[in-house]
């Protein structure tokens, strides 16, 4: 059915205790389950469950939530292959969230698999059928907040917490069904584009109207997650207007929805996106330490700032954000990026899960409490574009309810889910394709760190100068000897906003690690790597590496009996993949020759 094409088919409905062992039976009587749920109220609980093998009481939770994720995992697992997870289990984090970049017209920011699934014409409109199914799957791995609206809030979208709130709720009421809450980006302008004078949030009036709008939303969605801000970031209105900072803007909000049990979820993607690129005293990378770091203990207990992974912008790879290791004393969330805007727009395949191990592996931090991705979700049949880019989704929920998983069982589980007809040699062939396509789609772009060599705006395909001359604050003034930016305490200084000892590590290009290379240091082409090639041998030798990895996936494709509906998809993108590595090897190996002058030593085709 079209409806459900994500991995689990299951659209269980609300837990209550007889009619869910019902719909289980008639779900999948094949299922090994157990013969009884029993829902005990366990005090604190929360989410948590315990399966346990004993003859009645296989699944126990402290409510339905618990119960839902119960049944799931089992699910999973039997579905997987593996044994019936036996034993305690809670998430690492409260709050688990897609943040979807939808427009009310339908469109999405950055979205590379159709349109909306529950916006069109600047109007709530869904099938139900198609939000179950989303839902559902969202669930089994454990998500429980949808923030459904870009974070660009544009003025059609600020009827969302206005005339539309009642649609809002029905689709609140479809998610509920699942334990999800719904999330909702706000205007910081809003008081002041509905008629007051300023959105100052030191001003009383504005604080009503807040205060009020809260009280309306919460009327009709009593169990709203909160609200999500993208404020003083990329042209969006915030407290800066006002001379205040970014501290009394979160706290104003937050103010608003306490007495609800709503957060206020503040981005922290704030940098000058007008920098002149002569300007060598900014370093973008910076910036939002630069702007959060000193505001640390003064937010409010109901507000969690959100960091990006890394500190630019979701390129191939980055390290870790150092604001996610320096806010002690403020409530963090984690946000990742499942659309895969400068990964291969969910045509080149990109998987994730290495990537989470890394970036859970290297954040301590006990103030992180929550973890956020932007959606890769659309309305395209099979909801992600490319069918394998749903193992990111899933990925990511796994990760975000037990960070200590591992990328290997997450993709393995994922296939088993999702083309379980696969015998077990081909689910191996595609696991291990899946788990090389970051490394792959890293040396034919910008291997080492380098990032920024995409095409501007559309962010798909190479340009190597695409954004040297610009206002973003992404360059690697690469030159006729050397390229990359010296982020080091005697360059920019960016190490210094680590903890000593990852300034140590990245401080030295003897101990940094070597695939983030230049993303701290700006080397010489004929700099020495650690296993004797120069910099330019490796920068081709990568490129030319990548591509032919691409084409060898492209073969390994051929051979898996994928269902047809996915066959097809699957056979054109890796095709489209090919000829997009084929275009960065060229132009950026190209770029390269001709500035460094330097020729590949394995003599193999540069065109010049
Ligand atoms: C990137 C992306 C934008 C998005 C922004 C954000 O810059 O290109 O489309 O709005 O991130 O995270 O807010």
């Amino acid at each position: 059915m079209a409806a459900n094409t994500l991995w689990l088919n299951e659209t269980l409905p609300e837990i209550t205790h007889t009619p869910y062992e019902t719909a289980l039976a008639e779900a999948d009587a094949a299922v090994w389950f157990p013969k009884r749920i029993c829902l005990d109220r366990l005090d604190g609980a929360g989410e948590a469950y315990t399966v346990s093998e004993t003859a009645d009481s296989c699944i126990i939770s402290g409510n339905d939530a618990g119960l839902l994720y119960g049944v799931y995992a089992v699910l999973t697992a039997w579905r997987a292959g593996r044994p019936i997870p036996v034993g305690h289990h809670a998430p690492a984090y409260a709050l688990r969230m897609l943040n979807c970049w939808d427009n009310m017209d339908g469109s999405i920011e950055r979205g590379y698999a159709g349109r909306s699934l529950w916006f069109d014409h600047d109007r709530v409109e869904y099938d139900p059928e198609r939000i179950r199914c989303v839902a559902s799957s969202l669930a089994s791995v454990g998500i429980n907040t949808v923030c459904i609206n870009n974070v660009n809030v544009h003025e059609s979208a600020l009827s969302l917490i206005d005339g539309q709130l009642d649609e809002v709720a029905k689709l609140a009421a479809l998610f509920r069904a699942y334990h999800i809450r719904l999330l909702l980006s706000v205007n910081f302008a809003h008081p002041y584009i509905a008629g007051l004078e300023s959105a100052d949030p030191l001003d009383p009036a504005v604080r009503e109207w807040w205060a009020k709008r809260a009280d309306l939303v919460y009327a009709k969605i009593p169990d709203l997650a909160g609200f999500l801000v993208k404020a003083d970031s990329e042209g969006r209105p915030g407290p800066y207007t006002y001379g205040r900072s970014h501290a009394d803007g979160a706290n104003m909000l937050a103010e608003a929805l306490e007495g609800h049990g709503g957060v206020l979820i503040w981005r922290c993607f704030v940098y000058n996106c007008r920098q002149d690129w002569r300007d060598r005293g900014t370093d973008r990378p910076m910036a939002a330490y630069e702007h959060y770091h000193p505001l640390d203990g003064q937010f409010a207990d109901n507000v969690i700032l959100q960091v990006k992974n890394g500190p630019f912008d979701f390129q191939v790879r980055e390290p870790i954000s150092p604001l996610l290791l320096s806010m002690p004393k403020t409530n963090l969330a984690l946000e990742v990026q499942l659309a895969q805007e400068y990964t291969g727009q969910q045509i080149d395949i990109y998987s994730m899960p290495g990537m989470f191990r890394e970036t859970w592996d290297t954040m301590g931090s006990e103030r992180i409490m929550a973890a956020a991705a932007v959606s890769n979700l659309g309305n395209d049949r099979n909801y992600t574009g490319h069918p394998f880019a749903s193992l990111n989704l899933y990925a990511f929920g796994c990760f975000a309810w037990d960070p200590a998983s591992d990328p290997e069982t997450v993709t393995r589980d994922w296939i088993h889910l999702t083309y379980p007809a696969l015998i077990p040699g081909d689910a191996d062939r595609l696991l291990e394709l899946l788990m090389r396509s970051r490394e792959v789609y890293e040396k034919y772009t910008t291997p080492m760190g380098l990032g920024w060599m995409i095409t501007p705006n559309t962010h798909y395909g190479p340009s190597p100068e695409g954004y040297e001359y610009q206002a973003w604050g992404t360059y690697h003034r690469a030159d006729r000897n050397a390229v990359g930016i010296d982020r080091t305490r005697k360059g920019t200084g960016y190490t210094a906003q680590y903890p000593e000892k990852l300034q140590d590590l990245f401080e030295n290009p003897d101990t940094c690690p070597e695939n983030l290379l230049l993303f701290f240091h700006r080397l010489r082409y004929d700099a020495v790597m650690r296993d004797g090639r120069t910099l330019i041998q490796r920068l081709y030798d990568d490129h030319f590496e990548g591509a032919e990895a691409v084409a060898k996936m492209a073969e390994v494709l051929q051979c898996l009996p994928f269902p047809q509906e996915d066959a097809q998809v699957i056979r054109e993108r890796i095709q489209a993949q090919i000829r997009n590595a084929q275009e960065w090897r060229d132009v950026i190996n190209t770029y390269f020759h001709r500035l460094s002058g330097v020729d590949d030593a394995r003599g193999r085709r540069i065109y010049d």
